[in-house]
């Protein structure tokens, strides 16, 4: 791919995910996540497994089946007893503690619904994702249904969150997910020492349908580096062999 050789932190997505694509096996049943590297991996699951052959694929949203049906991978709509072996996806952040914050994409409601169901989920990033702590980088989206939405963002704005309503400011208008939900984009109002209960509380807001904070759901993360290596994040204390 031309910009993967051109963008050098393109190019580190492109190398986490075929990295991360080298784990997928004949006959997986895989979770496709959402995002600009999330297509570097179904990229090169269509190079490696033509036609789709020996694949069994869902997809996150929209944009990821639309992607995987134009290179000739079939993607199906989830099964009430789905299990995955594998969701490859990316991420905003990521710490050491393997927490994650994901949505940029606005897909954070069906990539933490498929990860659930995923024995096994791969993170793919470039270098400039890793971070301490979550919020360092990126704001920490919230999945709102819209009737609620002024009064979850009025309680947020009240508790010292900075509160940004997806889209409001461009010409497209105000975002909707696949879910035909609205997300806010919060800045914390003190750094986020603790993302499982952050989580929590956000999670306990009427009105709130899921958080970008994925705690407990990332099994290994797989990071471009600019010298052209990738690195594998496990979880701590992990042995690297699984
Ligand atoms: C989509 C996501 C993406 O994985 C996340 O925003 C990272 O995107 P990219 O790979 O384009 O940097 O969570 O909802």
């Amino acid at each position: 791919m031309s910009d993967a050789l051109d963008d050098p932190l393109a190019r580190e997505k492109d190398l986490a995910a075929r990295a991360a694509v080298r784990r997928v096996r004949t006959g997986m049943r895989l979770a496709l996540g959402t995002g600009s590297t999330a297509a570097y991996a179904v990229r090169a699951i269509a190079e490696r497994f033509p036609g789709g052959e020996g694949i069994d694929a869902v997809a996150s949203s929209r944009m990821t089946e639309e992607l995987a049906r134009s290179l000739g991978l079939g993607v199906r709509p989830l099964a009430a007893d789905d299990r995955f072996d594998l969701m490859l996806d990316g991420a905003d952040e990521v710490t050491p503690r393997l927490e994650l914050t994901k949505g940029g994409g606005g897909a954070l409601f069906r990539e933490k619904f498929l990860a659930r169901l995923s024995r096994e989920v791969a993170i793919m990033v470039d270098h400039t994702k890793l971070v301490p702590e979550l919020g360092h980088r990126s704001a920490i989206p919230i999945e709102v249904v819209p009737f609620a939405r002024p009064v979850v963002a009025r309680q947020l704005t009240g508790q010292g969150y900075g509160v940004v309503l997806r889209g409001a400011d461009t010409a497209s208008g105000v975002a909707r997910t696949d879910n035909h939900n609205e997300i806010l984009d919060l800045r914390p109002p003190r750094p986020v020492h603790d993302a499982a209960a952050l989580e929590a509380s956000l999670r306990a807001i009427p009105g709130v349908v899921e958080t970008g904070i994925f705690v407990g759901l990332a099994h290994r993360i797989l990071v471009g580096l600019p010298d052209g290596s990738v690195q594998e994040v496990l979880p701590p204390g992990e042995p690297r062999a699984r």
